[in-house]
């Protein structure tokens, strides 16, 4: 029998974590990739050499994409984690990395459709939104086989803040965030509950908005710690989510950059951008968008995150423009 391929682009802090909980999980067989030459292998031997432990059959193998000759092993992936790229230091936004990035999706793009177009795509690299609509220009891929990560890491980070102030488990804490992956993400306080009970209910409005801000700056509160780079434990469990619920179609309710058309702009009153929204992930990605309908305070914060999205989509349609 064989056993799932999955590929991660991009072999640093979040690549190879995402890679090891691949592989410990038993998900499938993983290989690893990236542009500097033997580190996509020594980390996917060492990952490899952890299995008897782990009691995992996964093989997991790196490759450096130095010789582009290599990408050639992307052939078969049903899913592909893409994390090349650069990540935060501390002063920069995400969008600060938006046109170095692109330019880097150009080159891991024009690969993926070359040789894994019947791939899904998970698209890490920030600012994710964004970077998911350049890799569909660039790849040509349906926008319903790719997602992009935000809102299962920021939902999670959203739970954690709950949970700890109420001295309740995380399983019983049910929240999600949705919107752009930045510091306008809208985590949707109607929607979030412990055990069904609504949070506003169990805390005061000023306690509740210190976590929804702790919640859009979690990213930066850890670039802050880390000073060299950006978070990566709490990504790769979120990303393994998302690949698992594919992987195994196990159809789970996450929110996630997805591709908005036509069809949900009455209710999200904008197409042609991916931003994150609820989404059912299963055996072919996006199975289904949820639409939502927001009361007026939850509009305006829908409307700033959409404004941000959206005007970067406009400077990649800008970047590629000739380029493809
Ligand atoms: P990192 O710097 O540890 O790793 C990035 C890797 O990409 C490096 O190993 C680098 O050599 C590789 N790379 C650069 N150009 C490449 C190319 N053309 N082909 C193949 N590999 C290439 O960074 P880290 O922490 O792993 O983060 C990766 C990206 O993921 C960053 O953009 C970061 O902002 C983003 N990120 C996004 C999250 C989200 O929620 N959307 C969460 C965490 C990270
Ligand atoms: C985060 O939120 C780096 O975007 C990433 O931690």
């Amino acid at each position: 029998m064989t056993r799932p391929k999955i590929s991660v682009i991009g072999a640093g802090n979040v690549g190879a974590t995402v890679a090891q909980i691949l592989a410990l999980k038993e998900m499938g067989d993983v290989y690893l990739f990236d542009v500097v030459d033997g580190i996509p292998e020594g980390k996917a031997l060492d990952i490899l050499e952890g299995g008897p432990h782990w009691k995992s059959d996964s093989n997991v193998v790196g490759f450096t994409t130095v010789n582009k000759e290599n990408y050639k092993n992307l052939e078969g992936s049903d899913v592909i984690v893409i994390t090349a790229g650069l990540a935060r230091k501390p002063g920069m936004s995400r969008d600060d990395l938006l046109q170095k990035n692109v330019e880097i999706m150009t080159d891991v793009g024009k690969n993926i459709k070359k040789y894994a177009p019947d791939a899904k795509l998970v698209v890490v690299t920030n600012p994710a939104d964004i970077i998911a609509y350049a890799l569909q220009k660039i790849t040509g891929i349906a926008p319903s086989r790719i997602i992009g990560l935000g809102g299962s890491l920021d939902s999670a980070r959203f739970r954690t803040f709950i949970a700890q102030e109420l001295k309740v488990s995380v399983e019983d804490v049910n929240a999600f965030v949705i919107g752009g992956h930045g510091d306008d993400m809208v985590p949707f306080v109607r929607y979030s509950s412990v055990a069904g009970i609504p949070i506003s209910n169990l805390m005061s409005k000023e306690k509740i908005d210190e976590i929804i801000k702790r919640t859009r700056f979690g990213g930066g509160e850890i670039v802050n710690f880390l000073k060299s780079g950006s978070a990566y434990y709490a990504p790769g469990i979120s990303i393994t989510a998302m690949v698992e619920s594919i992987i195994k179609g196990k159809n789970r309710v996450i929110p996630c950059a997805a591709f908005l058309t036509g069809s949900h702009a009455k209710h999200y009153g904008v197409k042609d951008i991916f931003i994150g929204v609820p989404i059912r992930i299963g055996e072919n990605c996006v199975e289904e968008i949820y639409d939502m309908d927001f009361n007026n305070e939850e509009k305006l914060l829908w409307n700033k995150t959409v404004e941000s999205v959206n005007a970067s989509c406009r400077k990649v349609d800008e970047f590629l423009a000739g380029k493809l």
